[in-house]
């Protein structure tokens, strides 16, 4: 694990052969750490209304030019099983946080999902925002098996600021990440590069804070505007304190987010390939990553899934990005990783608690 002042030496690197031997680093901590296997993740986007108005955030309630949708039980059932047919051995059910995705009715497509034949071996992982202990609990005993909350930046008052509470009583996305372990979730969780406002300072705290929490899984990337949301009309320039939501900044916390949590599963983010769709998600598994999330949602509504504009995977269909990935994957000597491709340090977590409790 860097120092605080070596973290933030990294951050502030520019010379070309200094950051080689950085990524480098990285690169060979990922290799003996998890592998040279790449896990693909399907991702289903499966709804896109949302309560909140997370002021960088495309699908903000306050957003009325939005047409909104909610895939039916059926159509998320046709989701997982195309995953299947890919080869992907996760399924990602990711939503805005949607009041009418019920405890009830979730859990009962999670256990569709479980007992149908085609896609009773797939991983669930689920991404529907802040939810109540009952209700995580209730999908845990459904049979998820992992849940992702980014808590975006370590910095409380520039979180709060960009991220108002859904009533008077602020939610702690903190203490959800506890509770999710506390179920028995492997725990995902990530932040944003380059946020107005954000500085240096603020992103080594992230990266001590995945060291101190150490999640199965760090998904990042860099926050990119979005014209119909108020954060997205400020205009902002990087400076000397405000690092830039640029592919390079990105890169610099990937590297530093796998020398940090060496197990962790690490993916390179749509965010990052949509600041350069020609190569950005292979540099991220260069620079540390170690998953990619392939879209399996059907084009009509992964249009309509707009967090930020231009997103990368808006435009290929599933059988274009799944072939052109194979390839590009297999191209830089990386495997594709076969199974659920669980954590590792969560099957070390749960092996300990076994032990403790036989
Ligand atoms: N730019 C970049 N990332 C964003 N997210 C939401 N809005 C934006 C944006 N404008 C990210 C958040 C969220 C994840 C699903 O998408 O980090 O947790």
């Amino acid at each position: 694990m860097p120092s605080r002042t070596d973290i933030l030496a990294r951050l502030r690197e520019n010379d070309p052969a200094r950051l080689e031997e950085f990524r480098k680093h990285a690169d060979d901590v990922r290799r003996r750490n998890v592998g040279d296997d790449v896990h693909l993740r399907g991702l289903l986007e499966i709804s896109n209304h949302c309560r909140r108005s997370c002021r960088y955030c495309g699908l903000r309630a306050d957003n009325t030019d939005l047409t909104r949708y909610r895939m039916t039980k059926e159509e998320i059932l046709a989701g997982a099983a195309r995953a299947v047919q890919f080869g992907y051995g996760t399924v990602v059910l990711q939503s805005g946080e949607d009041p009418h995705i019920t405890a009830d009715g979730m859990a009962e497509v999670i256990r569709a999902i479980r007992s149908d034949e085609r896609t009773s071996s797939l991983a669930i992982t689920l991404s529907l925002g802040e939810r109540s202990e009952d209700e995580l609990a209730q999908w845990r005993d459904a049979g998820a098996d992992r849940y992702l909350l980014r808590f975006e930046t370590s910095n409380r008052r520039l979180y709060r600021k960009i991220h108002p509470p859904r009533s008077a009583e602020a939610t702690d996305r903190m203490e959800l990440l506890a509770v999710l372990r506390r179920l028995g979730y492997e725990v995902g969780t990530g932040v944003m590069v380059g946020i107005p406002g954000q500085t240096f300072d603020d992103l080594a705290d992230d990266i001590e804070t995945f060291a101190r929490l150490q999640p199965d899984m760090i998904g990042l990337g860099p926050y990119l505007p979005h014209p119909e949301t108020p954060l997205g009309r400020e205009a902002t320039t990087p400076g000397e304190e405000q690092p830039a939501n640029d592919e390079l900044t990105t890169r610099k916390m990937l590297a530093l987010t796998r020398l940090a949590c060496p197990k962790a599963n690490i993916p390179s983010t749509t965010a990052l390939a949509t600041l350069n769709p020609a190569d950005a998600y292979q540099t991220g598994l260069q620079w540390g990553a170690n998953v990619i999330m392939p879209n399996v949602t059907p084009p009509n509504y992964r249009a309509l899934y707009e967090i930020y504009p231009h997103k990368s995977d808006s435009q290929e269909s599933a059988e274009e990005f799944h072939d052109t990935w194979i390839r590009r994957i297999t191209a830089t000597g990386r495997t594709i990783g076969i199974g659920r491709g669980d954590s590792p340090s969560y099957i070390r977590r749960t092996l300990m608690s076994t032990e403790v409790v036989q």
